[in-house]
């Protein structure tokens, strides 16, 4: 099978040389010629674990070759993914479709029924009636062309997860495909039938059907991260434990135990973005989604409630404080700076007066021209940023926080203070060493240990 996959970004790359390692021929089109150079040189640029010698190994292959612009491959593609970027607009919190419509109006110019039919396929995560609307602005450009005939518009959307995207696309929970015509479900199978085989199920229903699944699916997500984060506010007034609470309600096989780890609050390109763009979705149609309103309040809140949280936690000033803080990206494994709660937190300690040393493993070195981290001190090193700091702040839970040595905080940090806002640290291991620890929602510090369940690592 041959196919073109539309955009080179985050989910344009990671669905390029996974379907190419699944032994399908892989064209990826991106307008920005400066990115393609760099791709063809083998250069990733993206920080997405084992990509890069995914996509090495594929494009030595032949499998997967790299275009700035739209070729005759269309015309011959068994399927063509459309997954550029959908941002939110400035005006309204509605996604911004202008770069989906252009890849769709390349694309129809390039349809040529004589060299078989098409499948367009979206892969990006549109609004509602995307598809759909797709389909009339083909007709509108290629009045000869007919859908069902000589074009195809199906949805498909996408559910990586930043720094383990390569593991979700092979071994996905489902396949959503959102077509009504048998040609384009036949096209989709044999592109998917490598995962089939392990028996990961392919799910068929309509186009809008599948496009609301992407948006609520995010969106019921991140009202399970704001629901065990405002509970995490009420287990450190009733003296509870938010870790044993998500254990013990994660082992209802109702609710399961992932996405319920409390924290500063959700970030990153998706959460935030389709959660506001299910919230337009249902506004044009008459509906009030309030329950995703105020996922979305009570995220933003907490980012906010956070900085409070440690100038309480430093007798209520911060000014003339040194504050280390570890970790800026939106979660662990990824480069991603996006709607990630550092960008709330450290500019409001530093207009309290504080100074701000910081370290991240994968994004200290673009952040540093990141506006909001403006008089950011950045480190090279964890320990470098708790030198004479007066307090440690974790704000990512990246694994080789873990590991830091209690006794090594101690000794750097000239107050011993620190504020775990993702309860990433071992309480006891820090106040052995003489260190005050504040987590989330850890109201009480030796939580009555659970009977017969492993007190390992929370799932994610
Ligand atoms: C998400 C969806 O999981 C994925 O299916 C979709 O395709 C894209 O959006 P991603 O944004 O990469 O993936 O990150 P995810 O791992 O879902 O985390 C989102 C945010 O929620 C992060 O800021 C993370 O720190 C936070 N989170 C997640 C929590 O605070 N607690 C949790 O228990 C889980």
């Amino acid at each position: 099978m041959q196919i073109v996959i539309v955009g080179a970004g985050y989910v344009g790359l990671v669905s390029s040389a996974c379907f190419a390692e699944a032994g399908i021929d892989v064209t990826c089109v991106d307008s920005n010629a400066e990115r393609i150079r760099q791709l063809r040189k083998g250069h990733i640029p993206i920080f997405e674990p084992g990509l890069e010698e995914l996509a090495e190994r594929n494009a030595g292959a032949g499998r997967l070759v790299f275009r700035d612009d739209l070729g005759d491959e269309i015309a011959r593609a068994d399927a063509v993914f459309i997954a550029v970027g959908t941002p939110t607009r400035r005006d309204s919190q509605a996604a911004d479709l202008s770069f989906v419509n252009q890849a769709a109006r390349g694309i129809a110019e390039r349809l040529d029924p004589t060299q078989g039919r098409t499948v367009i396929v979206t892969k990006s995560t549109v609004p509602v009636g995307t598809a759909s609307s797709i389909e009339q602005l083909v007709i509108a450009s290629r009045p000869e062309l007919m859908p069902g005939r000589d074009f195809d518009v199906a949805s498909n959307p996408e559910f990586l997860r930043e720094g383990s995207a390569i593991e979700d696309f092979m071994r996905p929970d489902r396949v959503i495909c959102g077509t009504e015509d048998a040609h384009a479900e036949r096209v989709l199978r044999e592109l998917y039938a490598p995962l089939i085989v392990r028996g990961t199920p392919m799910m068929f229903t309509d186009r809008a059907t599948a496009e609301l699944i992407k948006l609520t699916s995010n969106s019921f997500l991140a009202m399970k991260v704001s629901f065990i984060n405002e509970m995490a506010d009420l287990c450190e007034q009733c003296n509870a434990d938010v870790q044993d609470l998500a254990r013990g309600l994660g082992l209802d096989q109702r609710i399961g135990p992932r996405f319920l780890r409390a924290g500063p609050g959700f970030g990153g390109s998706c959460f935030p973005k389709d959660a506001d763009a299910l919230v337009a979705v249902a506004r044009e149609h008459g509906v009030d989604a309030q329950l995703v309103e105020a996922t979305i309040r009570v995220n933003d809140g907490r980012k906010h409630a956070m900085a409070e949280r440690i100038r309480a936690v430093m007798e209520g000033s911060v000014a003339g404080k040194r504050i280390a803080v570890l970790g800026v990206t939106f979660k662990p494994n990824t480069d991603d700076l996006r709607e990630a709660p550092s960008l709330v937190i450290i500019p409001e300690l530093i207009a309290m007066g504080a100074s701000v040393s910081a370290y991240d493993p994968a994004a200290s070195a673009n952040a540093r021209t990141v506006p909001a981290f403006r008089g950011v001190l950045w480190a090279e090193s964890a320990e470098e940023a708790m030198r004479r700091a007066d307090a440690l702040v974790v704000l990512t839970e990246w694994d080789e926080f873990r590991s830091l040595s209690a006794q090594r905080m101690a000794a750097l940090l000239r107050e011993p203070i620190v504020v775990d806002l993702r309860n990433a640290l071992d309480p006891q291991d820090l106040q052995s060493a003489g260190l005050h620890y504040y987590g989330v929602g850890r109201g009480r510090v030796q939580p009555t240990p659970a009977l017969g369940i492993d007190r390992g690592r929370m799932p994610d």
